[in-house]
């Protein structure tokens, strides 16, 4: 059988990537131009910015994905870019220079949803067999997602309100961590206590969604009060109580949802799933499940978890399988569906 080598594409938002995957698995080269800096200063992503960010390194990365690859166009079977959910603005700058790609070299064109990446970076650490579940933890977006093979999938699961990545963020401010927080929360509350009892909201419903703006609101309460009155807060403990709340929600939830559906494999995915207190939680709760339903776990490497080409061109490789190609009418979707 002959290898499939797919040229990849990701500017949903503050990273600009190209990868070359082989049979969707094999990371032949991945480049990630990140902009985090330039957005740093604002306290968050300006869309506008990261527009121009992307216009100036695409056709450089491009060549450079090739290059590091040992491949010319000739060696590439399909050109993947994602279209959609992100930034209008930054999505179009990947999907007109896919587009141009394909129609200058006659290369078949294929459109992959952004999460549907974050969920295959899996795919290129082990063989996920079906059904599988995954717990798809990002900046935009947190949802337990039901996978039945490679290309349809079913959100069970859903924030009603802030993403748990959005949260990270919002509450690391507050303590006047730089954008993007998650990482520097996640390493001090390895070094708190949770000592706040922050509210773990819905773990009572019958359901697989989330809140997290109830906990947001309760840890800037915490830290006003605290100004107001001069008191001074342990940061460590307060980020350790931040953190154990949504590691003890989106742990609940989860096994629920394993204990219900019973899948083959779990698949952790998004900028969140690098979290260390959420992977070693998710790995435990595994292990405490009856032996005859346990999945088998894959948590994709860390660098892998937030945005990147590499986990495009996996999704890309299983529509490639299933015929699954656009055309030069494919136009950026800032709210795709799954
Ligand atoms: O998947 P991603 O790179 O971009 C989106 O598609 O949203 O996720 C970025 C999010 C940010 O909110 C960031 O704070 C969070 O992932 N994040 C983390 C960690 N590393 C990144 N959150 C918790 N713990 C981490 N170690
Ligand atoms: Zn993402």
């Amino acid at each position: 059988k002959k290898d499939v080598r797919i040229l990849a594409y990701e500017s949903s938002c503050d990273e600009t990537s190209t990868a070359v995957i082989k049979n969707g698995t094999d990371i032949e080269s991945l480049v990630v131009a990140t902009q985090i800096k330039s957005h740093q200063r604002f306290g968050g992503v300006v869309p506008e910015v990261a527009s121009r960010h992307h216009i100036e390194v695409i056709s450089q990365i491009t060549k450079e994905a090739l290059n590091e690859a040992n491949a010319t166009w000739d060696d590439i079977d399909a050109i993947a870019v994602t279209y959609g959910p992100g930034l209008v603005g930054a999505l179009l700058i990947g999907v007109s220079a896919a587009k141009a790609a394909s129609m200058a070299t006659g290369i078949p064109l294929i459109g992959v949803d952004h999460i549907m990446g974050h969920i295959m970076a899996a795919q290129l650490k082990d063989k996920i067999e079906y059904p599988a579940l995954a717990l798809q933890v990002s900046g935009g977006h947190t949802e337990i997602v039901l996978m039945k093979d490679p290309i349809h999938f079913e959100i069970i699961g859903d924030t009603r309100d802030d993403a748990a990545g959005e949260a990270y963020d919002k509450i690391g401010r507050v303590l006047g961590v730089n954008y993007p927080a998650g990482k520097t929360i996640d390493s001090w509350a390895h070094q708190g206590k949770d000592t706040f009892n922050f509210p773990r909201a819905m773990m009572e419903d019958d359901d697989y969604d989330f809140s997290f703006s109830g906990l947001k609101s309760a840890f800037i309460n915490t830290c006003h009060h605290a100004d107001q009155i001069h008191e001074e807060l342990n940061k460590y403990d307060l980020a350790a109580s931040f953190q154990a709340a949504v590691i003890d929600v989106l742990a609940h939830k989860t096994v629920r949802a394993l204990k219900q559906y019973q899948p083959k494999t779990f698949i952790m995915g998004g900028g969140v799933a690098a979290n260390h207190g959420l992977r070693d939680r998710m790995s435990a709760e595994i292990e405490k499940l009856p032996k005859n339903i346990q999945p088998k776990v894959i948590l994709p490497d860390i660098k892998l978890c937030g945005d990147n080409a590499a986990m495009i061109g996996a999704a890309a490789y299983n529509l490639y399988n299933a015929g699954k190609f656009a055309d030069l009418t494919l136009n950026a979707d800032p709210s795709l569906e799954l």
